[in-house]
């Protein structure tokens, strides 16, 4: 099956995402969902002669947003494919609650609870609303039976859920593909560049519902050029170059010190 290829990802609408307590998750935990510490440690990753990572560490703790920046080719798509287990790194370990899952593949770790987004939309564009969001619930870590209309809800799609994905525009699009990673009830969640081509309003709704997904203890993890929305959103920062880890701490202190050494 042919997959929709689009250039603007979208955000959620979502500002209620769950951050109250007692209420159920998107994953539609009855109780207060598992928490993942995703860590990447001593990561290196060689095409051919160049080293593309040398020796990584990144954690993705729960309830906080780790954010990754740096300039094209720095290798933060390279570490983020090693997290999400659609490559093996030549060397380091990638541990999910103290578990190694260095080399299990990306189903498996979907199965974990590892959801991720994708930079370029990946929506079948045949399918409903509904049935791209239940293929999220059935290959994720969930078996609520009501984890696709939860999903489908928090992200403001229940009015369209029977309408198909390749009448709706981009802006929607990706807050399909958005309730689809959460309908597997993840405990970590990875996007790659989630406001790329986002307007104003879709970007400050997408922060809203991933600070709200976080104040619930889910781990996210965002690859991200736009450093407004990065100081916005996220508790901890790690900047890369060249392949290595630059810098990491307080996110509002790395891009700080990044602008300064850019000027
Ligand atoms: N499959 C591949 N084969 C060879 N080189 C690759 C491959 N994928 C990436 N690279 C190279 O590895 C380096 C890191 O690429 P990567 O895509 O991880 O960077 P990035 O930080 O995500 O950049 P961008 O901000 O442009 O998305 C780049 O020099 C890139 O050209
Ligand atoms: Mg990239």
């Amino acid at each position: 099956m042919g997959r929709e290829r689009a250039a603007a990802p979208s955000g959620g609408k979502a500002a209620t995402a769950g951050g109250h307590s007692g209420a159920p998750g998107p994953g539609g935990h009855a109780r207060a969902p598992a928490q993942g510490r995703l860590t990447a440690r001593a990561i290196r990753v060689a095409y051919g002669d160049y080293l593309a990572l040398d020796a990584v560490d990144i954690t993705v703790p729960p309830g906080r947003i780790t954010a990754l920046v740096g300039p094209n080719g720095a290798g933060k798509s390279t570490l983020f494919h090693c997290l999400a287990g659609t490559l093996r790194p030549d060397a380091g370990h990638v541990i999910l609650d103290g578990k190694d899952i260095t080399r299990a593949p990306a189903h498996a770790r979907t199965r974990e609870g590892i959801a991720r987004t994708f930079q370029q939309l990946a929506v079948f564009p045949s399918l409903t609303v509904e049935e791209n969001v239940r293929i999220g619930a059935e290959q994720g870590a969930t078996r609520d039976p009501h984890a696709t209309d939860r999903a489908l809800d928090l992200l403001e799609l229940t009015p369209i859920r029977h309408a198909r994905a390749a009448g709706l525009q981009t802006g929607t699009l990706r807050r399909v593909e958005l309730a689809r990673a959460l309908a597997g009830g993840p405990r970590v969640l990875l996007l790659d560049e989630p406001a790329a081509g986002l307007d104003t309003r879709e970007a400050g709704a997408l922060a809203r519902t991933l600070k709200a997904l976080a104040a619930d203890g889910m781990a996210l993890l965002i690859v991200e050029h736009d450093l407004d929305l990065v100081v916005e959103l996220a508790d901890t920062a790690y900047a890369m170059s060249a392949g290595r880890i630059t810098a990491s701490g307080p996110a509002a202190r790395v891009l700080a010190d990044l602008q300064a050494a850019a000027s």
